[in-house]
């Protein structure tokens, strides 16, 4: 029985629970192990993501489902067991990064294009088979002094919704991600920046869903939080980006929409999830509101690893932590001095 794209979308913004974005492309994971002195390699990339998927405490409790690069879809762990079978024997759902990354838009000399929907209806089917359940695709707007541009915000949001409709089309719920970048040279990129033209782009994001016929209740949107640009020296209070940050959901996301799942774009671990837990704290909404962080959630974990099999069970409790946190920040009950005790 091929089950309901709505159910699905609600198993991944289940109570108390988030996503973990496991899906760096080969590049990415390059830049996290050069950070601890470990060389990228096959192996080395899936011992790195089995010590994740086997951390049961995190994994059972906190993570209601995967992002995978295409190459741990395919991989087995060192006994041989799929890497998707641990997951959901975790009780997790396994998803898959599908776009084929960032381009350079034509036109501009620093707006990106993402790529990647000429043969997706059959790389689609592929990881159906292979056990994925919903998939995700990113879009950047870059703030500068000149962008975005109306022709990146539109070409990134038509492009998302032509893969959403491909995925539901396949079975898959597609995570719709338009990542306002917060890092970013410019001295103008101040939280009301991000605002208006985070506002901008999930307007025309929804747009675009309707006119390519996408079912809303069988989507999750992976926005970015409302802050001030990480260069621009300014600073914003937890309550100053949960309340800007809620209203732009208000007034962009219909109530048909299961649920939204944070990226940490850049944010400490800490400020992702203190952020998280004061918008559900302090507002009623009509979506559940979790996370789908990749560095917030592993961060901790990679640095306890370091590369070594006798540090996988130091690397798991930092993981687990860092996923209790923010599975508390999902019910809006984190308080700071949690951190301190632990
Ligand atoms: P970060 O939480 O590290 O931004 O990664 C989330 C993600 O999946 C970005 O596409």
């Amino acid at each position: 029985m091929t089950e309901r794209l709505e159910d699905i979308a609600i198993a991944m913004v289940a109570e108390g629970q988030g996503i973990l974005a496991a899906d760096e492309s080969t590049g990415t994971i390059k830049k996290r192990f050069d950070s601890i002195g470990v060389e990228s390699t096959e192996d080395a990339r899936r011992d790195y993501r089995e010590m994740l998927f086997r951390a049961e405490e995190a994994m059972k409790n906190y993570i209601s489902g995967v992002i995978l690069f295409e190459e741990t879809l395919f991989q087995k762990a060192a006994d041989g067991t799929p890497l998707v079978d641990l997951i959901k024997a975790a009780g997790a759902v396994p998803g898959i990064k599908v776009d084929k990354g960032a381009q350079a838009l034509s036109g501009t000399s620093i707006e990106k294009i993402t790529e990647g929907l000429d043969g997706l209806r059959d790389r689609l089917a592929k990881y159906y088979e292979a056990g994925a359940r919903f998939a995700k695709w990113r879009a950047v707007i870059t703030i500068s002094d000149a962008t975005p541009s109306h022709n990146s915000i539109h070409a990134n949001a038509h492009a998302l919704a032509r893969y959403a409709a491909l995925c539901q089309e396949a079975g898959i719920v597609p995570i719709v991600e338009p990542e306002v970048l917060m890092d970013g040279e410019h001295s103008t990129h101040g939280i009301e920046r991000c605002e208006m033209v985070t506002e901008w782009a999930l307007k025309e994001q929804f747009q675009e869903l309707y006119y390519a016929g996408v079912n809303l209740e069988g989507m999750v949107l992976k926005p970015n939080m409302i802050v001030p640009g990480q260069k621009s020296g300014s600073k914003a209070s937890i309550e100053e980006v949960a309340e800007r940050t809620v209203r732009v959901l208000k007034n962009c996301v219909p109530a048909s929409v299961p649920g939204i799942a944070f990226l940490s774009g850049g944010q400490s671990d800490e400020e992702a999830t203190a952020h998280l837990s004061a918008m559900n704290a302090m507002y009623d909404m009509p979506w559940k509101l979790t996370y789908s962080y990749g560095r917030a959630l592993q961060a901790a974990a990679l640095k306890a690893w370091g590369g070594k099999t006798e540090n996988v069970a130091a690397a798991q409790r930092a993981f687990a932590h860092r996923a209790k946190m923010n599975g508390m920040a999902a019910l809006g009950t984190w308080q700071a001095d949690l951190e301190k005790a632990a």
